[in-house]
């Protein structure tokens, strides 16, 4: 019983003192008023701390669960599918409340307030939604929700790992959530085909992989992906630029470079890409080719492309690089690639060879020099037979900038270097650094990573360039005398 019900209903004789809000009507008013806040203070307060806890309070979500679906006229499995809009889920919504609270009624069920509304949300989050996941998936602070079978979940919050207290109730329940999120966009999930990439309807990227792979359980990566995505300046808050940097970019990329990311995973280069694209002027039709849609661009004029898998026949796969070809055909003044994994990589080469410039994509490589070797090797995945020196000069003469990203010890991520491809000479490519980050140290105490970006004080060679299109450098932000 909540504490505003327990004053409405307890005896007057219990409390007999002229100054009681029953004896004086204002006062019974500024108590009613001051318990509400402390009531409504004490809902956000969370109950359900401990795994113990939340095994308890599934126990009953669950087994409402059950009831309603077999009690309810309403068809739950099917219309959880695909809610049009937002009347017909509020609908829905009470209609649920409406079946619970006469379960509760007919079971003389007795909850507090906080924990009815706790209970009708936990169910209609499992008949319509996800269930334990939807708290984590409507916390904006958090970016990764990576769950290792039904009693392990962890966070990602600024960048750190975390356990929370989330379960499911078994893995039976962890695999249901996972067959309606990639039954939701028409994909399969079962023994014979254990691993799937979804999306959920926010654009958060999501994969799955069950047993009999996945030995300790169902498993699932959701990384979440905000509506606009991070503009550069969000990311000069973060700390991963500067502001000399981002102007510098922002000429690069107005100066129509071709520009290659290269980070190792999750270090922030389908972030930085995105923000990076913004910056493409408005009137440039950009096509964008990504496994899965992840960019979000403002321009007016953007076609998205998403790659897709083989069905279970094996047939009507479309790839990377199926897309890159078709795009040329598109007459795309950019072409953005999310990433470069294989085969693709000769084409969109190819591509800025031949006068397809401004072009954009990110690869996964640990530094910038490393990251020339690796599109060597994707390169000889296309199955061409080309001299590794004829690749090479077509990389030298592709890409005009990379920017290394990386992800600290401290879970930040940074913009470690900035370099520009110039040139080839006796079969090495040449690259000078323009920007890098020097760590110092660690602080002690709160082992946040220390240290510095710094222009190198070289000039880059494609200065002309930018000048050429009429891009004012200010010659300062390169740190020179
Ligand atoms: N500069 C940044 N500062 C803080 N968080 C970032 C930054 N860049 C990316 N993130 C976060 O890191 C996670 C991984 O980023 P993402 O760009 O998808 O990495 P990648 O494409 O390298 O795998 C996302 O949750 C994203 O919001
Ligand atoms: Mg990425």
């Amino acid at each position: 019983m909540s504490l505003l019900d327990r004053i409405n209903t307890e005896p007057p004789s219990a409390r007999q003192d002229k100054n009681t809000p029953e004896a004086n009507p204002a006062l019974n008013e500024a108590a009613r008023q001051i318990i509400a806040n402390l009531e409504s203070r004490m809902d956000k307060e969370p109950r359900l701390k401990t795994k113990e806890d939340r095994r308890a309070f599934l126990k009953k979500v669950i087994g409402l669960h059950r009831e309603l679906i077999k009690n309810s006229d309403l068809n739950l499995t099917e219309l959880s599918a695909d809610l049009q809009n937002n009347t017909e889920q509020k609908k829905l919504y009470s209609a649920i409340e409406q079946e619970v609270l006469e379960i509760f009624d007919t079971n003389k069920q007795y909850y507090s307030r906080q924990e009815k509304a706790e209970i009708i949300e936990a169910v209609v989050s499992e008949t319509l939604g996800l269930g334990p996941l939807d708290e984590l998936i409507n916390d904006s602070s958090v970016s990764e929700i990576m769950v290792n079978g039904c009693n392990k979940v962890f966070v990602e919050r600024k960048g750190i790992l975390e356990e929370t207290p989330v379960i499911f109730f078994d893995d039976d329940h962890l695999k249901r959530i996972i067959v309606r999120i990639v039954s939701k966009i028409g994909r399969h999930i079962d023994e014979g085909m254990p691993m799937v990439d979804a999306r959920l309807k926010d654009g958060s990227r999501v994969n799955a992989i069950i047993p009999p792979i996945a030995l300790t359980g169902p498993t699932l990566t959701i990384r979440k992906f905000s509506e606009k995505g991070y503009t550069c300046k969000d990311l000069i808050k973060f700390g991963s630029l500067t502001p000399a940097m981002e102007t510098f970019l922002r000429l690069c990329v107005e100066a129509k470079l071709n520009i290659i990311v290269s980070g190792g995973t999750g270090s922030g280069k389908t972030t930085l890409l995105n923000a990076l694209s913004n910056f493409i002027p408005n009137d440039d039709r950009i096509v964008t080719i990504e496994d899965s849609a992840e960019l979000r661009l403002q321009q007016n004029h953007v076609i998205i492309c998403e790659t897709r898998p083989p069905n279970i026949e094996g047939t009507g796969e479309i790839t990377i690089r199926d897309l890159v070809r078709n795009s040329l055909r598109m007459r795309p003044d950019r072409i953005v690639v999310g990433e470069c994994r294989g085969g693709e990589t000769l084409d969109m080469l190819q591509a800025m060879n031949t006068g397809h410039d401004g072009s954009m994509t990110t690869a996964h490589a640990n530094s910038p020099k490393d990251l020339i070797t690796r599109l060597e090797t994707m390169v000889l995945m296309a199955g061409v037979d080309l001299p590794i020196k004829a690749i090479r000069q077509q990389i030298a003469s592709a890409f005009d900038l990379v920017i290394q990203q990386s992800r600290l010890q401290d879970g930040s991520r940074k913009i470690v270097k900035i370099s520009e491809v110039c040139g080839i000479e006796e079969d090495l490519i040449l690259m000078n650094d323009i920007f890098v980050f020097e760590q110092t140290g660690v602080h002690s105490q709160t082992r946040k990573v220390e240290g510095a970006f710094k222009p190198t004080g070289i000039v880059p060679d494609f200065l002309h360039k930018l000048e050429a299109k009429g891009l004012k450098v200010p010659i300062g932000i390169f740190g020179g005398l």
